[in-house]
């Protein structure tokens, strides 16, 4: 079977500018949302990814009328049906999980297979199906393959998360905001993601406050209608681009961040020694000769964001002693240490930690096991010697625009080629 690689001659300066796309990951639940509403939404300043292509068929199986153009998106769910969605499509991202909340709040039911994503460990949705309980939904997934849920109506409830989920906070958002009276959510995710979609829903005539903080009101309303939105901008693609620049880059202008969303990462690339200049909608980054080592612990926002600690890892090769990095929202985040241990780094991950000591990457064939763990080993590829090939680069266009081009542009030496697996 033919497949394509990202090749990488690593050692070249990267200079120039880089326009960050709007948030994959407000993207995915905001595209699902659209169909709650009765007539035409309009999305400006989505990401150019498959996850993306996928909702947007995702759309068209309920006979939504879609179209999508460069980072537009028109949505017209005047003709929707409640069908029953396929499982390949669901299957093959995380993010499906927000067709649940969608559809039960529009129609008080629907039937769906259960959602895949990157392999990080266990992801249960626990905390989403305790929610749409709470709201009077019974959920059957008894057949172990798709997830059945109705409700006779949907009513306002107090509803305490466990555990600080994304996912969880915006899917009972979705729902409630089509619910008879207030819903409350307590212990809720305070990611700029979870605004963005408040921002949205009440743009259609949702009445959500809170969003950003841990309590989070919903009074539910009869309907929703169309409306305009544009995606905030990717707070996870501006840091890797971060991460990028202290690798090799001489002033990269990054253009479309909100430095408040990436002050964690920003915070640690100054300790390692990382040259940021900040801007109020841009950074410029330049890398240096000499960084210190630095520890890193993931934490719910604004704590350090987990989808960041894999594209950071490999500048600690580059520190001046041992660093660790801790992941407490994914203790099994750490497939890319095997793949950084055959470019010759010296590092090692236990019970959630790796441990990274100053090393010479060296290029190697290797292997993207997840969206970030891919940015890694660009990351990675960019510093070593000699070529790096990057291979199951589906995973990395999932997830970041036209990444290849964009570091061709900044002058790295980097292409993909097709070859036989
Ligand atoms: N969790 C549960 N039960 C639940 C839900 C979550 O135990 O019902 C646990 C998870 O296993 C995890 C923690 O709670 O340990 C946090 O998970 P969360 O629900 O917040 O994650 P998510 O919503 O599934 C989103 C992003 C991820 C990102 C996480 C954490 C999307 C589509 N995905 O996932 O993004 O890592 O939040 O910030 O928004 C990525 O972009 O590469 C990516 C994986």
């Amino acid at each position: 079977m033919m497949q394509e690689v990202i090749k990488i001659k690593g050692g070249r300066t990267l200079k120039g500018e880089v326009e960050i796309s709007g948030a994959k990951n407000s993207s995915v639940a905001i595209i699902p949302a659209s169909l709650m509403a009765t007539d035409t939404v309009k999305l400006e300043g989505l990401p150019k990814i498959s996850d993306v292509e996928t909702l947007v068929s995702l759309l068209e199986d309920l006979n939504i009328s879609t179209q999508l153009e460069d980072t537009h998106l028109t949505v017209d769910p005047s003709q929707i049906k409640n069908a029953v969605l396929p499982n390949h499509k669901v299957e093959s991202l995380r993010a499906s999980y927000y067709m649940m909340g969608a559809l039960l709040g529009r129609f008080k039911k629907c039937v769906i297979g259960l959602p895949g994503g990157c392999p990080l460990g266990p992801r249960p949705i626990d905390q989403h199906i305790k929610g749409f309980k709470a709201l009077g939904a019974e959920v059957d997934e008894s057949d172990g393959r798709t997830m059945k849920l109705e409700a006779k109506q949907l009513k306002g409830a107090n509803i305490y998360l466990d555990i600080v989920s994304v996912g969880a906070t915006i899917n009972i958002m979705l729902a409630a905001s089509l619910a008879k009276g207030q819903t409350v959510i307590e212990n809720a995710a305070k990611e700029p993601e979870v605004v963005d979609v408040a921002n949205f829903l009440n743009s259609m005539g949702a009445k959500i406050t809170g969003a950003g903080t841990s309590t989070i009101k919903i009074n539910g309303v009869e309907s929703l209608h169309g409306t305009t939105h544009t995606i905030i901008p990717d707070r996870i693609e501006a840091g890797t681009y971060m991460c990028i620049a202290a690798a090799s880059g001489e002033r990269i202008k990054i253009h479309n961040i909100i430095p408040k969303h990436v002050e964690p990462l920003t915070v640690k690339l100054k300790e390692l020694g990382v040259d940021i200049e900040l801007g109020d909608d841009f950074m410029i980054v330049s890398a240096r000769d000499n960084y210190h080592s630095v520890d890193i612990k993931t934490l719910v926002y604004p704590g350090f964001a987990t989808d960041l600690q894999q594209p950071v890892t490999p500048l600690l090769f580059l520190a001046d002693g041992p660093s660790f990095v801790t992941d407490t929202i994914y203790p099994e985040r750490f497939r890319h240490v095997k793949e950084l241990q055959n470019m010759n780094g010296a590092i090692d991950s236990d019970r959630g930690t790796a441990t990274i000591k100053p090393s010479k990457l060296q290029g190697a064939d290797v292997y993207a096991s997840d969206l970030r763990a891919g940015a890694c080993l660009i990351v990675a590829g960019l510093i070593a010697k000699d070529v790096t090939t990057i291979f199951n680069v589906r995973h990395i266009y999932r997830g970041y625009t036209d990444i290849v081009q964009t570091l061709k542009r900044l002058g790295a030496d980097i292409w993909t080629e097709k070859v036989e697996v």
